[in-house]
């Protein structure tokens, strides 16, 4: 069975902890990372500058995280169930995968990818639904040293030809098409569409899922099924683990930012492991045999955290959901954890509200008795869905934990730790051990004290945190270490309350979080622009009752649309899913004839956001305006 040594268990230890990771990090973090596998020790637990930045924890270690996901599990826990996946069609069958089934079967697929001429340090881009042979996939790669790059199956191939291009893969892992709800994605035509622009791709592996009739280009593409059967002929060779340094790249996983394109966030393999481990078994309290289910997608952080490297490390079973909460009906998660008796339900907020809206009726009669543990993530959660969830979901005995975190933190940063540090509706409360976090006033200055609002930096190096953005280093310095110094800037605006309680209010930068996805309003702007009639737009958040934030899109079009403005608006919102994706359309398009713009022609995008936000008496100083006239022309076309 396994065990956790380093899992707090009261208020006390928890105070112990955090203090002893502010006093001696190197020798906090050290006795976490000893229970793990190295096949050889660190030389030294931390070595950094946030200047540069140059972070290197665990250096000199040499492990392989998948030999510490499924290998060390295998004497104990080899006929545990690992990964429990359920189908998006309740009607089909659900598998279950052992720890010596997953060992088996990453090691069967790793040899394919070698079989195919993957080395060490590769670049691999994933595009797959939430299969069992995704989680597989990922661990091949992992297992063999290649970079995997997972993209959600809801991006655009213009998107995935971004990604691709900027880590200069070599090989692309897909399905034929990936069932969600109602819909049939046809991810391997929309990688098709892709690669014509990404020569670097020599090779597609595609799995059967949907049976969607596809084309298969003649040296190029081969079925995962035909390669998994060379690997049979072969007599199904091990395939033992690359040694990595703890330093070594284990992934690459693109988000937006406020400016420019997506960047690769870089997370390497000591550190993630690690931190993953250590916040798993801390914030969700995972006791052996427990079943945790986390809805994300495995193409965004939390799934690679949270469905994959943290609970498989811990030796947890984890649950795999192909299918979306509200099909066929609005009770399918409460389904899922009555089949599976889960015992920790970790999603997102814009999924409660989205949930709520259907009524108690989906949950009414639903034995939800197993739950004992309930986790948000991804957005602020207001208080109304906290409740809900607390109530109707946790029936009032199931501690939340609120986990406040990002894609360059790699893992839970601040948060509950449930049941057993505080929990306050609509906070993500306090840090976990070794989180520093400050709040800071534009200028960098540090705001002291309770009941305090400012920016949230974090003022020490975390075992999980980025190491650096794919090919282009001096981005990450400038987007995260440059706006303040010797300090990582996360980009959201905090509270402190009189408690020293942390409320997370939000982007205070040009980030969009539309249903717990972050979204640059640069990208939506330039995807509105490709549209041949637009001439200019600005793109603002306003508060949407389900998705947190919605996406309004100020659009001004070389001939006036008045007469066609539905039509134009279908068509701005069909380029936009093209150019990004569907997670990236406009919510509302108002067509104006100009901005407001300061007489440097900067677009003043306080003054739109208040006209989104309905906020009209409230604009603030207007005069500076280029043309003032203009505000008055938008707050009266206002959708
Ligand atoms: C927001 C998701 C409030 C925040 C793990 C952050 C949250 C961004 C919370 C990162 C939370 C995430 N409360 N806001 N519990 N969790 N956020 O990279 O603005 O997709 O900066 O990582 O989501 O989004 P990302």
């Amino acid at each position: 069975m396994a065990s956790y040594p380093y899992q707090i268990k009261n208020f006390e230890e928890y105070q112990q902890a955090y203090n002893q990771s502010v006093v001696d990090p190197e020798g906090f973090w050290g006795n976490v990372a000893e229970h793990f596998l190295w096949r050889k020790k660190w030389d030294k637990v931390l070595e950094w500058n946030f200047k540069d930045p140059d972070i290197k924890w665990f250096q000199g270690g040499k492990m392989n995280i998948t030999e510490n996901c499924l290998d060390r599990h295998l004497a104990t826990l080899g006929n545990t169930p690992a990964i429990i996946w359920e189908p998006n069609d309740p009607e089909e069958r659900h598998r279950i995968l052992t720890y010596r089934e997953l060992y088996n079967k990453v090691c069967q697929f790793a040899n394919v990818l070698k079989n195919n001429g993957v080395k060490k340090g590769d670049r691999i881009c994933i595009y797959m639904g939430m299969i069992p042979e995704l989680a597989i996939a990922v661990l091949a790669c992992a297992r063999i040293g290649a970079i995997h790059s997972v993209v959600f199956g809801g991006f655009s191939a213009q998107s995935i030809a971004d990604r691709i291009q900027d880590a200069q893969c070599n090989l692309v892992i897909t399905c034929d098409g990936a069932f969600r709800g109602n819909k049939d994605i046809p991810l391997k035509s929309v990688i098709d569409d892709a690669l014509m622009a990404c020569p670097s791709v020599k090779k597609v592996i595609v799995c059967t899922r949907t049976r969607t009739p596809i084309s298969m280009l003649k040296g190029r593409d081969v079925w995962w099924e035909d390669e998994i059967k060379q690997v049979e002929t072969m007599g199904n060779p091990p395939c033992s683990a690359e040694e990595m340094d703890a330093e070594d790249m284990l992934f690459i996983l693109y988000t937006s930012g406020s400016t420019g394109k997506p960047k690769g966030v870089v997370h390497t393999c000591g550190g993630f492991m690690v931190y993953t481990n250590y916040t798993f078994v801390n914030t969700f309290q995972y006791k052996p045999g427990e079943v945790f289910f986390c809805t994300a997608d495995i193409g965004w952080i939390t799934g690679h955290s949270y469905i994959l490297y943290g609970p498989l490390s811990a030796g947890a079973t984890t649950l795999l959901f192909e299918g979306v909460p509200t099909w066929p009906d609005a009770g399918r998660l409460w389904d899922i954890t009555d089949k599976f008796r889960v015992t920790t339900l970790y999603t997102a907020p814009t999924a409660i509200r989205s949930l709520m809206g259907f009524g108690l009726g989906p949950v009414n009669h639903k034995d939800l008795s197993s739950l004992k543990k309930l986790g948000s993530v991804g957005e602020p959660i207001n208080e109304e869905a906290w409740h809900w969830f607390k109530d109707h979901i946790g029936k009032g005995k199931c501690p939340i934990a609120d986990t406040w975190w990002q894609t360059e933190t790699g893992g839970h940063m601040i948060t509950p730790i449930a049941g057993i540090t505080p929990e306050k509706p609509g906070y993500a409360t306090l840090p976990l051990p070794g989180v520093q976090p400050i709040l800071v006033d534009e200028n960098g200055k540090e705001i002291q004290g309770n009941g305090v609002n400012g920016n949230l930096c974090i003022k020490f190096p975390w075992p999980g945190m980025l190491r650096t953005t794919y090919g282009d280093h001096e981005r990450c310095r400038k987007t995260y270490f440059a706006t303040y110094e010797n300090l990582y800037f996360t980009g959201d605006g905090c509270m402190r309350d009189e408690d020293g309680y942390y409320r997370i209010t939000g982007r205070v930068d040009d980030v969009l979080n539309v249903s717990g996805h972050r979204i640059g309003t640069a990208e939506v702007e330039n995807a509105i622009n490709m549209h041949a009639g637009v001439v200019e737009s600005a793109v603002v958040g306003y508060p949407h009752d389900i998705k947190g934030q919605g996406i309004y899109a100020y659009v001004i079009c070389d001939t006036n649309p008045s007469k066609d403005a539905e039509l134009t608006k279908k068509d701005i919102i069909q380029t936009v899913s093209r150019i990004i994706g569907p997670i990236a359309k406009p919510d509302k398009i108002q067509f104006v004839s100009g901005l407001p713009k300061t007489r440097s022609g900067k677009i003043m995008r306080r003054i739109l956001r208040k006209i989104a936000e309905n906020e009209l008496d409230n604009l603030g100083d207007t005069s500076t305006l280029l043309d003032p006239a203009v505000v008055d022309e938008i707050k009266r076309g206002r959708l």
